[in-house]
């Protein structure tokens, strides 16, 4: 048994359609491609096959209560696939499609019940990602895709990301780079008269809002093992391998200096800071500064927390970006990575 999936590069602007064609052939096949999206890679099937859809449950590790999102190439396919195709959502598709964003509506028969998890609504989302949709186009149905990761690990941005964290369990990666948004589509339920967001990403609330006007508040998170409609809420999710410290800026110089003890007692301890300068001379198993620029903190974040597991921290100390909305998906996947297990 191999233990290594192929790896291809491909050009993120103008793909190669014999390699398009190639993967096309693979989902067709049954198998799984590890798609990337603008958002983060995605372990793409066919998602109208119930045997395909099954084969990503079993390589991502994911409870088969978890629904799946559908990607399909422009609106006019998303609203065949959907029993309603309420006003919201087509204003929303209008404003943001392509782009990271997922609807949330009523499915059709047509789709498989497995796909969302026996759920009669499902996730739908046409990506901005050149290769996703040429290879959504070539295999002429819609593609489940789930971030490509086995489940509660941190989403990979990269190919070889994909590639450590699923092993052999996918079968051919589109190699297109790292991706430019960096964390996983806002997720916005439109299938009951208000509007409900179960995901925050970089399409930030407000700017839901001034299409569809006030949201509703999700549900209480819920616990690993219940059904519910919105597992993106699972507390512990997004994280990587090292213990997690989500700290307040003020708290941050008495974190850098017990960051600094610890490595010296041989913990292999990490820093992530936001808007901080990195102390001089001092040495940490790994730092990085990503910014105070949201869409750039996102656009590195989860690079930042699959090199911590690369150089095998045990301790991550993570600057609190601000509390101001422009962060809050952020916050958001710092909050869970770093909820305890
Ligand atoms: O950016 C993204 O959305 C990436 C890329 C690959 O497209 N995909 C992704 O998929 O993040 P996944 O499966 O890791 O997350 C999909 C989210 C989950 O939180 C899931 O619970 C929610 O969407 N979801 C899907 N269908 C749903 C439904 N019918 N009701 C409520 N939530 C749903
Ligand atoms: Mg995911």
């Amino acid at each position: 048994m191999s233990t290594a999936p192929e790896i291809v590069a491909i050009d993120p602007i103008l793909p190669d359609p014999a390699l398009i064609a190639r993967a096309a052939a693979v989902i067709r096949a049954g198998g799984l491609v590890g798609m990337p999206t603008e958002t983060v890679y995605g372990l793409a099937a066919n998602a109208l096959d119930p045997a395909s859809i099954a084969r990503i449950y079993a390589a991502k590790g994911r409870p088969s209560h978890n629904p799946l999102i559908a990607h399909v190439a422009d609106a006019h396919s998303a609203r065949q696939l959907a029993a309603e195709w309420p006003i919201m959502a087509q204003a929303l598709a209008e404003r943001f499609w392509p782009g990271p964003l997922t609807l949330v509506v009523r499915r059709k028969a047509m789709v498989p019940a497995v796909l969302s998890a026996g759920l009669d609504t499902f996730g739908i989302r046409v990506p901005n990602h050149p290769v996703a949709l040429a290879l959504i186009r070539a295999c002429g149905f819609p593609l489940a895709a789930p971030s490509a990761n086995k489940f509660t690990e941190v989403s990979p941005v990269t190919a070889q990301q994909v590639a450590r964290g699923l092993g052999a369990a996918v079968d051919l990666i589109l190699d297109a780079g790292r991706t430019t948004v960096g964390i996983e589509s806002t997720v916005v339920d439109v299938s009951s008269a208000t509007p409900v967001i179960l995901r925050p990403g970089m399409i930030s609330r407000e700017s839901i809002e001034a299409i569809v006007g006030p949201t509703g508040r999700a549900s209480t998170p819920i616990r690993m093992d219940a059904a519910r409609p919105a597992p993106g809420m699972i507390a512990r999710h997004y994280a990587p391998r090292a213990h997690v410290r989500l700290l307040p800026v003020l708290d941050m110089p008495a974190a850098i200096a017990e960051a600094e003890a610890l490595v010296k007692s041989g913990t292999a301890t990490g820093l992530l800071l936001c808007t901080l300068h990195l102390p001089r001379d001092t040495v940490f198993t790994f730092s990085s500064r990503l910014g105070d620029d949201p869409d750039l903190y996102a656009a590195g974040l989860y690079d930042a927390l699959h090199m911590a597991d690369e150089y095998h921290c045990d301790e991550l100390f993570v600057e609190e970006p601000p509390a101001t909305p422009e962060w809050d998906a952020i916050r958001d996947r710092l909050k869970r990575a770093a909820h305890p297990a």
